[in-house]
């Protein structure tokens, strides 16, 4: 073999393997952003759902927060699709949520915080770290922004469930467009995860 041959083969032999460390490499963030979509739509559909039989059983105040909260796990779930578009993925998988798999308010209530707690304790710490190490940004923005949005949604629902009365006042939630971030009754000037301005915010009733 001659000297030029050889020297063409091993570059192609270390292109083709640069390549594929790369694509192995963006494969754990896309993984985690196709299946942090699949969660997010569902817990939206999910709340959606929790909302109304919130609202049947009386519970008029939980069900402003399962709206809220609702709202809120739609802009995670945009923001994790528009991370993987970056990263060249389209449609990914939405999730459903069947309304026969709700329960009565208290147990929705107990339901919601086992999720956020998953979430914000296991998931987004873990798909944190996968983006970091792989270095992609809006996987990095979007997980973080769901990571501390799901610890106010864990309060928030704890303190429901802590309280759980009809006889409530139903006050209103404040959702921050871009992060999710989700406040109950008065909203800060800005969103202290993001720094939106408050006039961005969305009412919710
Ligand atoms: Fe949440
Ligand atoms: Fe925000």
């Amino acid at each position: 073999m001659s000297r030029k041959l050889l020297f063409s083969t091993a570059l192609i032999c270390l292109i083709s393997f640069a390549n594929l460390s790369a694509t192995h490499a963006a494969s754990k963030t896309v993984n985690d952003l196709r299946a942090a979509y699949l969660g997010e739509t569902t817990a939206h559909a999910k709340y959606a759902v929790y909302a109304k039989i919130a609202d049947k059983e009386g519970y008029k105040d939980i069900a402003r927060l399962f709206r809220a909260a609702s709202v809120a796990e739609s802009i995670h779930a945009r923001n994790h699709k528009r991370a993987l578009e970056q990263l060249g993925v389209r449609n990914p998988k939405a999730g459903e949520f069947a309304a026969s798999k709700a329960k009565t308010t208290r147990q929705n209530l107990q339901d919601a915080i086992k999720g956020e707690t998953y979430e914000k304790n296991i998931m987004y710490p873990g798909m944190l770290k996968d983006a970091r190490q792989e270095d992609k940004q809006g996987a990095i923005q979007s997980f973080s922004f769901a990571l501390q949005v799901e610890r106010q949604h864990a309060a928030l629902y704890t303190a429901a469930l802590k309280s759980l009365s009809k006889n409530t006042r139903p006050v209103n939630y404040y959702v921050c467009p871009v992060c999710g971030s989700t406040f109950r009754n008065v909203a800060p000037r800005s969103c202290p995860v993001c720094g939106t301005a408050r006039e961005k915010f969305i009412s919710v009733r």
